[in-house]
């Protein structure tokens, strides 16, 4: 989406800072928020919602689909629903869900039993190397119909399901994939059952939350499940965003590292399965506290405190992985500059996100004489505090995934090593206001065009 690339380049320290920060709106509750806005009954609200490149392509994808979507000022649309199984397919339409593998995947569950849907669908060159082998299979349980056959990769066609039917599914830790399920769900005949062996994040469970007629929710620890009545109908909703907790993640982690530095961050989504990333940090020893939360819409929100501290290395269980996905770039970083041997386990889906995560940051740890060691679905991470950074050079090149591009750069203002970052401008899939944030604490770098 974003036509004007940019590399940067890096070659200075930070320095400590003191500062409160906003960050970007969370972008897997925008996505949401339109989506299930398309499909309700009535005109729907929805604010401070994240103006990035993955949630424009949203706006973009349903506005071919035939929804009327207004913006009303920065971050506040309306946004007009017709109703389950009414997005219209055009002859010889096609979507791009540009970098979105939300996107990707929750449009594609509500496409799978919309009536008469024929259409070719694809992605940027990072979304179209993901596997949607998963996604297909679920779909074609619906009834849908994906061609080529046995291709697992965009482009693809989609054909809908002529008689959608109702369907059981053991959901493991895809938030992706359970919301496609629900989607599809809503407008099937017969009731579907989702029964959650991990809990992965809830937000369309939570802007779904006022429909009883149609979806009822039970989330005791040992009963975690989803039940959805089919062609029923969906109310319109109101949502107002809050800060990305996987954005502030990446200023969490500068704070800590960094000498003798404060952050305050306000009004962060706080939604316990989105936590993980803070939780396992304040286990080894982070100084970060959690403060003032509120709920509004189903959804907790609240501020984050940190300061700068020395954490112990770090043992991720495969527990956390469900409710710290998109952490693990910028914990590696972590563990790389805190002394000792930081172990990850669980991790194995990280090979299937807008880059190879495990891969592509072992790459990067290489450049620098940071040993790990990938095995089975773990990664050993042996850190280090202080190295020689003499003659040291990070080279990070387009992998179309934003959140290797911003880990590399606090990697890069943490050591003063000199940096390069091909293709910045990914970052505004999710993170439009990150380069103007980390000036604002004192980051100096070099922007090519
Ligand atoms: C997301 C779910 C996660 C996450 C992604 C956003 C969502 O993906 O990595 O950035 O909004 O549902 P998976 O469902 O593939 O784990």
């Amino acid at each position: 989406m974003s036509i004007n690339r940019f590399d940067i380049s890096i070659e200075k320290k930070l320095l400590p800072f003191k500062k409160d920060i906003e960050v970007d709106a969370d972008k897997s509750m925008s996505i949401r928020s339109f989506l299930i806005g398309s499909i309700s009954n009535g005109v729907s609200f929805t604010k401070n919602v994240l103006e990035s490149d993955d949630v424009l392509s949203t706006i973009k994808c349903l506005k071919k689909l035939g929804v009327k979507i207004l913006k009303k000022e920065s971050g506040n649309y309306k946004i007009y629903g017709n109703g389950l199984g009414s997005l219209n397919i055009k002859r010889n339409n096609s979507l791009n869900f540009g970098n979105s593998g939300t996107l990707a995947r929750l449009l594609i569950g509500i496409l799978t039993t919309t009536p008469n849907v024929q259409i070719k669908v694809k992605g940027d060159h990072s979304l179209n190397k993901r596997s949607m082998k998963e996604l297909i299979n679920l779909m074609s349980k619906f009834g849908a119909n994906f061609f080529p056959k046995k291709k697992f990769t965009f482009p693809l066609k989609i054909v809908s399901a002529k008689m959608p039917i109702s369907i059981k599914y053991f959901a493991g830790s895809s938030a992706q994939l359970k919301s496609a399920v629900i989607f599809a769900a809503l407008n099937s005949s017969g009731n579907t059952k989702i029964f959650e062996l991990e809990r992965s994040r809830n937000h369309t469970e939570n802007m779904l939350m006022k429909n009883s007629q149609t979806i009822k929710i039970k989330d005791k620890i040992n009963n975690r499940s989803i039940a959805i009545r089919g062609k029923q109908y969906l109310n319109p909703i109101n949502i107002d965003v809050p800060g990305d907790p996987s954005s502030a993640a990446f200023f969490t982690a500068l704070t800590l590292l960094n000498d003798n530095s404060k952050l305050k961050i306000k009004s962060v989504g706080l939604n316990s399965t989105r936590i993980g990333f803070y939780k396992l940090l304040k286990r080894h020893g982070a100084k970060i506290k959690l403060k003032n939360f509120k709920k509004i819409n189903n959804e907790i929100r609240g501020d984050i405190y940190v300061e700068s501290c020395k954490i112990k290395p770090i043992r991720a269980s495969k527990k956390y992985y469900v409710n710290s996905t998109d952490e693990y770039p910028i914990l590696f970083v972590i563990a790389s500059l805190t002394k000792g041997v930081s172990v990850f386990k669980g991790i194995k889906e990280l090979a299937n996100k807008e880059s190879n995560r495990i891969k592509e940051m072992q790459n990067i740890f290489k450049q620098i004489g940071i040993k790990t060691v990938a095995k089975g679905d773990s990664l050993k991470i042996f850190g280090k505090e202080k190295f020689n950074t003499n003659h040291k050079k990070i080279y990070v090149p387009n992998l179309g995934d934003h959140r290797i591009c911003m880990s590399s750069f606090v990697l890069a203002v943490m050591t003063g090593i000199k940096t390069k970052i091909k293709n910045f401008e990914t970052v505004n899939t999710s993170s439009p206001s990150f380069l103007k944030i980390i000036k604002s604490l004192g980051a100096k770098y070099e922007i090519q065009k």
